[in-house]
């Protein structure tokens, strides 16, 4: 059995990408954009880039001309500050909303359909706490191709990966990061569909892994989002940053948890309690409905705890209302075709004639692995990592602090895919070839390859996740006290000692998808931990994390989280300072970029 764990073969290549999605495509496109030739290799645990998560993604993706008559940039940088509770670095809010109009451009020249008004302009529709002349009034902001923006965007720039002949290992996993003198020189590579294990030596590794909240009962991630990127970067002894910063999205539909978009929201559609009361006027009177996500999402939480909520009658789940019965003809048609469609296929309602149930659906991290403005990966605030990379939303920059608004994830994804190719070019132009495969790679996966081949102790995989499942939504979910999070701590270790002993049916290491699965669910696992470990440390609510205990934001947590972990559940913390710059800079507006008040 041994020799089966070994380095099966050697791939050489000036530039690894880690994750096929949006970002890291993007990240491709720009490096051969500017430095025809560069030989780049994907690597993606799914069969297809194309069945990437970023295809999910449904609203739009913000944006501000700098032509518009009524919208600035500006107000679109207040609102991510503002929407961040005032924990996002003002110097990528800056970077990234300046050049995200430039970015729309970019992929409508590259074949995107973006969805048009009668004029032919590139339509805009609103989304939660993206708003005019600083919170006034709601913003057209979202630039979208109906309800498939994602899927318009990975069209977009896997073209351009074919065009370029970027090379793709499909259905493989990164399984191990390879490092030389402190640098970054690739990763080992598990081929799913020979059992083989790869080398990918390359000069430059960019890691663009996606989510990972497939640790809660109800996501709208998919199954392959796992965290298995963060994992790696845990393992090779690398902090993670903010990982408390779950965003659960207000409209998961009741069941599957899949999104109803913000866009539904953005078109009109209200949320409505057992009453059918429009509760959000009460919390949010000016966003009302279209307040950011956190603030719905507990909203909606809140109805249900007070009783003002519903049990769906097959799911047997806690549920409020979503309206779409008003909204005209052509916008059920035209725009949101796509939502409506799985309104009816998964709980049988016809938005046009039926309330729609929903309920909050972890949906989001905001943190992340630490990097700086371009995008290299931080061994602590000071330091980067020569050659690694990241960007998307494995990574943390950080754009979204504690909160991220909707729709600046897909702005994220492609300027910050952007500025880490350009990044990668400039590194390229003077970096040495990475050497051979150090002399201890794969001794990581090799090891955890080895105990899931040898375990014995007749645990299910299926019980294990089934408990981490309902242990992060009860302990780690929506509202988290101090002894939920310290009893979560103890039962995800003792979860973990029974991990060790899952007994895999099959030896094999071709397409052994139990094998995958037990491989996804350690770093489950491991993400989870850490996630527990910076919630119970942060004894205030901020955006996404929510302290029933300690219900305010508190100065004394005007920092990120940086976690290392160096044995499961030994999890050290540090911090990361706030980027300020706006603020800092002074001028017009500095005030706004303060420490500011938080009502919609
Ligand atoms: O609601 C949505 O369409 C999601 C958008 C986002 O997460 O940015």
């Amino acid at each position: 059995m041994g020799n089966r764990l070994q380095i099966d073969s050697v791939l050489r290549a000036d530039v690894l990408v880690i994750g096929a999605g949006g970002a890291g495509l993007r990240c491709a496109a720009e490096i051969c954009e500017r430095r025809p030739g560069t030989n780049v290799v994907v690597v993606t645990k799914v069969f297809s880039p194309q069945k990437s998560h970023t295809a999910a993604a449904q609203g739009g993706m913000a944006a501000v001309d700098p032509k518009d008559p009524v919208d600035k940039i500006i107000y679109h940088m207040f609102d991510t500050w503002k929407g961040s509770d005032c924990s996002a670095d003002q110097n990528v809010i800056k970077k990234v909303c300046e050049s995200a109009w430039e970015q729309i451009v970019w992929l409508e020249k590259h074949g995107m359909h973006f969805s048009r008004t009668e004029e032919g302009r590139i339509a805009k529709r609103p989304f939660g706490g993206h708003m005019l002349n600083f919170g006034e009034v709601k913003a057209f902001r979202a630039a979208y191709e109906a309800d498939r923006t994602g899927k318009g965007i990975m069209d977009t720039v896997w073209g351009e990966s074919l065009k370029y002949g970027v090379v793709s290992l499909n259905q493989s996993l990164a399984s191990e990061l390879l490092f030389r003198n402190g640098r970054c020189t690739g990763a080992i590579v598990f081929m799913e569909q020979n059992g083989k294990f790869v080398a990918v030596l390359a000069k430059a590794t960019v890691m663009a892994t996606g989510g990972k909240t497939r640790m809660y009962q109800v996501t709208s991630n998919c199954r392959q989002n796992t965290g298995d990127g963060l994992a790696l970067i845990l393992q090779a002894g690398l902090p993670v940053m903010d990982l408390e910063a779950v965003q659960f999205h207000p409209t998961g539909i009741v069941g599957p948890g899949i999104l109803a978009s913000e866009a539904l929201r953005g078109e009109g559609a209200i949320l409505r309690n057992k009453d059918e009361e429009r509760f959000m006027e009460r919390y949010a009177p000016t966003a009302k409905d279209l307040a950011p996500r956190d603030l719905v999402s507990r909203c909606i939480m809140t109805e249900i705890r007070e009783g003002r909520g519903l049990i769906h009658p097959d799911h047997k789940l806690p549920h409020v209302w979503l309206d779409l019965r008003h909204l005209p003809d052509h916008v059920h048609k035209t725009r949101i075709q796509e939502v409506s469609g799985f309104f009816s296929k998964f709980v049988g309602v016809q938005p046009q004639k039926e309330l729609c149930p929903v309920a909050p659906t972890a949906h989001y991290q905001m943190g992340g692995a630490p990097t700086n403005e371009f995008g290299e990966v931080q061994q602590d605030p000071e330091q980067i990592i020569s050659g690694l990379y990241a960007c998307g939303e494995f990574a943390a920059a950080s754009l979204h602090g504690h909160n991220r608004l909707g729709t600046n994830s897909l702005l994220e994804l492609i300027t910050m895919g952007k500025v880490v190719g350009e990044r990668v070019v400039a590194y390229l132009d003077d970096v040495e070839d990475p050497g051979n495969v150090p002399e201890d790679g794969g001794q990581h996966v090799f090891g955890r390859f080895s105990r899931y081949l040898e375990a014995q102790g007749g645990e299910r995989h299926a019980d294990i996740r089934h408990a981490l499942r309902v242990l992060m939504t009860d302990k780690v979910g929506v509202f988290r006290t101090e002894d939920g999070l310290t009893e979560a701590i103890e039962e995800l270790k003792a979860l973990k000692e029974r991990a060790m002993r899952m007994e895999l049916s099959s030896k094999s290491l071709v397409m052994n998808q139990e094998l995958l699965q037990f491989f996804e669910l350690d770093h489950l696992l491991d993400v989870s931990i850490v996630i527990a470990h910076g919630a119970l440390h942060r004894r205030e609510s901020r955006g996404g994390h929510n302290r029933e205990d300690y219900p305010e934001r508190s100065p004394d947590f005007q920092y990120h989280t940086l976690a290392h972990m160096t044995e499961y559940g030994k999890v050290t913390l540090g911090r990361r300072p706030i980027d300020m710059s706006i603020y800092d800079a002074g001028g017009e507006h500095r005030e706004k970029f303060g420490i500011i008040e938080r009502q919609y």
